[in-house]
């Protein structure tokens, strides 16, 4: 079994993001490490209900508290296949674009960026400041990629929970993930 996914969710609107990515994961099954927030359990419970914090810990094979920072995700020696922030706050794309490693979650981005792993920062604001967007930048030129939780629309969902699940899977597929039921653009037929 290949190295695990560390998956971290911050206080940004979206939460259903990594509900669906994680439900992903374990269909696939592919090992996923998890690390929630303070604020990304606020947003969790306003938007998807209390008892979803409980569904994500049952999806996850492993949680850590974002304030211990002695954590094995604290340290660039351990072995993971990518992290992903999902969604990502401007608060914390700063913090990770600026090396201020305050907790477990900034710490370990910090890391996966020394180290040349694959960092995946799937933004959500709008609109953007200048801060937000240089902020952005300093991120992308560090080493993260930049992936904004956008939905499509192209693949023509029929709710929330198949545009949800569309882009977990993109997110999936960008980290080298083989998604088997992926809608891949196959051009317009008239
Ligand atoms: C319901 C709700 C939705 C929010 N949505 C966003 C958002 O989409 N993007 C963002 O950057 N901050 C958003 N925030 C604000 C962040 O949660 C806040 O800045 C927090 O301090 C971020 O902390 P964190 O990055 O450690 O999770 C939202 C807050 C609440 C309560």
């Amino acid at each position: 079994m290949s190295s695990p996914i560390l998956l971290a969710i911050t206080g940004a609107s979206g939460s259903i993001y990594a509900i669906k990515f994680l439900e992903l994961m374990k269909r696939l099954g592919n090992e996923t490490h998890l690390i929630i927030s303070d604020a990304g359990r606020q947003v969790v419970a306003y938007e998807l209900g209390a008892a979803s914090l409980s569904q994500l810990k049952s999806l996850s094979a492993c949680q850590y508290d974002v304030k211990d920072l002695a954590a094995t995700p604290a340290s660039g020696s351990s072995a993971w296949r990518a992290m992903i922030v999902l969604p990502c706050t401007m608060g914390t794309l700063a913090s990770i674009a600026n090396g201020l490693s305050t907790n477990l979650i900034h710490r370990a981005a910090d890391c996966f960026l020394k180290e040349r792993r694959q960092l995946v920062l799937c933004i959500r604001e709008t609109p953007f400041n200048r801060t937000h967007l240089k902020n952005m930048l300093a991120a992308q030129e560090a080493g993260a990629a930049i992936f904004p939780a956008m939905p499509a629309f192209y693949h023509k969902p029929k709710d929330l929970d198949e545009m949800a699940a569309f882009f977990a899977s993109r997110v999936a597929q960008f980290i080298g993930i083989d998604v088997p039921d992926l809608k891949r653009w196959q051009g317009i037929s008239n």
